[in-house]
């Protein structure tokens, strides 16, 4: 049997995570799944964990669920570690969020300064983390959900000699799913090549039962509705002739970069209203933690789906599922590079589809990306090295040079007053300056 041990048990995901593995209990032969959480998150985790227990009892599965706080214990003899942990909590979130907005700059968890502060706090926990798996799991494999998981893959990738590392998100199935449901066919018919960085993806072609439908495809994303599908990120719709000649699938995070302007407004907009995306979580986390309190509820409840993280249990569960059995299917993964893009050095961290094996996920050559996009994925590979540098120094410099070369933040002065800003409202978790 499987062990399996969740770090950020507490989170609202969990009945997602365990949701999957009662689906594909047949082919992943779970035995012990360890939910791990810290002080400030037991109450979340025994919540959470009673409706596993109570999910997987009614699913009548040989599954036993452990809640703990300790960590190394979860970790000994685990086959497969997935983390899915907020250092911070949700308040860490909201910094991120409104420091940047009050400088002029977009705030959000995982791109720009957000994103650089969510990788400061995160990185050297997942090192620790790593740590203890070298010596209480060695072989195990370490799936990463904790974002930014670009810049937390790149971190473990550069900074560990831990090979079994991969990192998950759940945008390129969400892509997968939203041409699907554009193109009113089911998910199984389509297959897109991803290529880039962690919420930096693009689509380089679209197939439907193998043929390209790419042409259409674009044509469709020009549409509001369709230009986002996570339920964080609202799709404002691309102008039909610049996505024509963008010609490659864009992920809903795209928005920030060619729409940084309306985009940063609307930030602004809920700024002020108190409506930004860390306040909406916490009060839907609120309604769901409240149902999840529900002795009688066994299910994992339809209301999870207003979270931007759809299709985890899918992603994540297909992906242990594909490692375990060598499946060798293709999924879309964070992985070393190894020359799957030419512009990317070989050792750093991509998101790009893969064949997904026992020795883990090996990554589909792309060649180049095509010169629209190159250079922004290369700034934003640049910036996570560098924010993973800063992260593992704890160099003040270092941390700048990241804020200041972002695309977002693009000015050494605005960049760091907000620096000294963040690090001073998050100095608790940034043991490292
Ligand atoms: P959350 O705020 O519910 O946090 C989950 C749990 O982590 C909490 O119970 C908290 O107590 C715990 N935690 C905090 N620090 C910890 C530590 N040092 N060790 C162990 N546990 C710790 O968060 P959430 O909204 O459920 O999201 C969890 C993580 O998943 C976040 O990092 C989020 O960005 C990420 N996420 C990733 C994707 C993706 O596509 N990769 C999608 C959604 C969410
Ligand atoms: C998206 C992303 C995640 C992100 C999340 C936010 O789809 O892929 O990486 O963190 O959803 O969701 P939330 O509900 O927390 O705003
Ligand atoms: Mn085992
Ligand atoms: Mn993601």
């Amino acid at each position: 049997g499987i062990k399996i041990a969740t770090i950020g048990g507490g989170s609202s995901y969990t009945p997602e995570l365990v949701e999957g593995f009662i689906k594909r209990y047949d082919e992943l032969p779970v035995r012990e799944l360890c939910l791990v959480d810290i002080e400030e998150g037991q109450e979340k985790l025994e919540i959470v964990g009673n409706l596993a227990k109570r999910m997987i009892e009614k699913a009548g599965l040989p599954i036993k669920v452990h809640l703990t706080l300790d960590r190394r214990a979860a970790l000994e003899g685990a086959d497969f570690v997935t983390t899915q942990f907020r250092v911070g909590q949700l308040d860490a979130r909201a910094k991120d969020e409104r420091i940047p907005l009050k400088h002029g700059v977009l705030g959000q968890e995982t791109n720009g300064p957000g994103g650089l502060f969510k990788g400061l706090r995160t990185i050297p926990v997942i090192l620790d983390i790593v740590k203890d798996m070298k010596e209480l799991c060695p072989d195990a494999w370490l799936i990463n959900f904790t974002n930014p998981a670009g810049m937390v893959t790149e971190a473990i990738l550069r900074y560990t000699d831990h090979e079994k590392v991969v990192g998950l998100c759940n945008v390129p199935i969400g892509m997968e799913m939203g041409t699907a449901k554009l193109l009113d066919v089911d998910h199984s018919r389509i297959r897109i090549d991803f290529a880039g960085l962690n919420h930096m993806v693009y689509g380089l072609d679209v197939y439907l039962d193998g043929v390209s439908v790419k042409d259409r495809v674009m044509e469709l994303l020009a549409v509001p509705e369709n230009s986002s599908f996570v339920k964080n990120i609202k799709g404002l719709g691309w102008e039909p002739e610049f996505i024509r000649a963008l010609n490659v699938l864009t992920c809903p995070y795209h928005q920030y970069y060619y729409k940084r302007g309306e985009m940063v407004e609307k930030e602004l907009k809920n700024f002020e209203d108190g409506t930004t995306r860390a306040e909406v979580v916490k009060q839907l986390e609120a309604e769901l933690f409240e149902l999840y309190s529900d002795p009688n509820l066994s299910i994992k409840p339809p209301q999870l789906e207003e979270r931007g993280g759809a299709y985890y249990s899918d992603a994540a569960v297909r992906l242990i599922s594909s490692i375990y059995n060598d499946k060798r299917d293709i999924q879309a993964v964070n992985t070393r590079n190894n020359g799957s893009i030419a512009s990317i050095p070989d050792e750093s961290a991509v998101e790009v589809s893969c064949v997904i094996t026992k020795e883990g996920p090996k990554p589909i050559v792309n060649g180049d990306l095509p010169v629209q996009v190159r250079g922004l994925v290369q700034e934003i590979k640049a910036f996570e090295r560098i924010a993973a540098e800063a992260a593992v120094t704890g160099s003040y410099d270092t941390a700048l040079l990241a804020m200041t070369i972002n695309p977002l933040v693009a000015s050494d002065k605005v960049g760091k007053a907000i620096l000294d800003e963040m690090m001073e409202a998050h100095k608790e978790h940034l043991p490292q300056f």
